[in-house]
């Protein structure tokens, strides 16, 4: 069997649905269910025997350890963290909390159980630590895309975070020869991604009739990848990656913010048309996020060549169905617009108002 963290997340619970939708080898899911986490995201194997769910915090390193004694997995696959940028410039330190201490936890509980196994077990077991495309930091128009070997450069609390915990899962490859795997993907959006982040949060609001939120001008430039992309690289690097060893993930997708509302909005008038009026008409641009990163983009010909991987969904394809499925599921998006939700709203779009100096401006 496999221990995933992080796996009732956006990407996470993605992941977990996929492989279990593909293979029978069970899966421990451990999760401390914060706001991100959400146990409605994995209601399809309930009373699923080979998913078993335990809600607990990577940072509980006797609990780590008692899940690996008790389940023996082959394979510990990271996907566990704070994981939204405005949140981490408001509160970094459960970034640091959990995407540093916490991948130490799991990496410390990892090394003790994986020397303590037998030659061939020993070998076959794996590490797999998900990371982000934003530990390279930020690109000029012209920039070559990221590759594996582009120097570390993060901006933000949360790519900080993320690049300390890539540090110690090379140094535990180079120190004690545990067998990791590290992949930096790109923005991610599909079924399940809490409305925090861009894509959701702007067809909520949209169906809502709320305003659009553009940060700054909007042309800052994102790679976008459909998750169950992310997921079959994950597998597939999982299945063959060299150990030791980094993978870019991306889409071959940039595409500016602005682009991809409206984008958005041409989807939600087709599918779910205004009584009068485009959706676009609700654009507001609004005060920009602090170091806010202008352009990522991803060099993904590694995994491609060595893996043989590559995205099968276009942005136009991956997008439908994404629209589509927020559509279908407005009690899933009611659902997790709860206490904590309107507070988060309320912290990170009231002081972007012209009242308090900011800009805003419609845009359509
Ligand atoms: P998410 O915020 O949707 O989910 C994170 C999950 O981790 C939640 O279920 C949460 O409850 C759980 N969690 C948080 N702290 C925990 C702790 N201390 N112990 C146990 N569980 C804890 O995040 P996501 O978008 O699914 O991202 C998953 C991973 O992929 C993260 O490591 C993130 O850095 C990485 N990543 C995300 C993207 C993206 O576009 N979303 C892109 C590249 C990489
Ligand atoms: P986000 O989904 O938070 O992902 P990340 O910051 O990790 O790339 O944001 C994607 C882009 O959209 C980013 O450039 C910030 C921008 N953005 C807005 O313009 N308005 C918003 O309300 C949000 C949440 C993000």
């Amino acid at each position: 069997m496999i221990l995933v963290t992080g796996g009732a997340g956006f990407i996470g619970s993605n992941f977990v649905l996929g492989w279990l939708a593909q293979s029978d080898e069970p899966v421990i899911n451990l999760d401390k269910l914060t706001y991100a986490g959400n146990l409605g995201n994995l209601q399809p194997l309930a009373g699923d025997p080979r998913h078993i769910f335990i809600k607990g915090d990577i940072c509980d390193e006797a609990l780590v350890a008692g899940l690996l004694e008790r389940y023996q997995p082959r394979a510990i696959l990271n996907f566990a963290a704070e994981s939204h940028v405005d949140r981490s410039i408001h509160g970094p330190r459960d970034f640091v909390t959990t995407n540093v201490n916490g991948s130490f936890a799991l990496l410390e509980a990892a090394r003790a159980y994986w020397q303590g196994m037998g030659k061939e077990d020993k070998a076959a077991f794996r590490f797999l630590h998900v990371s982000t495309d934003e530990v390279y930091g930020t690109l000029g128009p012209g920039d070559a895309p990221f590759t594996e070997t582009t120097a570390y450069a993060p901006n933000s609390p949360y790519s900080a975070s993320k690049a300390a915990s890539d540090h110690l899962v090379r140094a535990y490859h180079h120190t004690y020869g545990l067998p990791v795997l590290t992949t930096n993907c790109s923005n991610n959006y599909g079924p399940y991604q809490f409305p925090e982040k861009l894509i959701p949060l702007i067809i909520a609001n949209a169906r809502q009739g709320k305003p659009l939120p553009i940060y700054g001008d909007g042309q800052q430039v994102r790679d976008w990848l459909y998750v169950s992309d992310h997921c079959a690289a994950i597998r597939r690097v999982l299945e063959a990656g060299r150990c030791g060893e980094t993978y870019n993930v991306g889409g071959w997708n940039e595409m500016a913010n602005l682009d991809v509302v409206r984008t958005l909005c041409g989807m939600l008038d087709e599918l779910a048309p205004k009584a009068a009026g485009s959706y676009a008409g609700q654009i507001v641009h609004v005060q920009d996020r602090p170091g806010h990163d202008r352009r990522y983009a991803i060099d993904a010909r590694k995994i491609e060549r060595e893996l043989g991987w590559k995205p099968l969904e276009t942005f136009e394809t991956g997008i439908r169905k994404t629209v589509e499925w927020y559509l279908e599921h407005d009690d899933w998006v009611r659902n997790v617009q709860s206490g904590d939700y309107l507070r988060w709203l309320d912290t990170n779009y009231a002081n972007r108002d012209a009242g308090h100096g900011a800009e805003t401006r419609t845009s359509a």
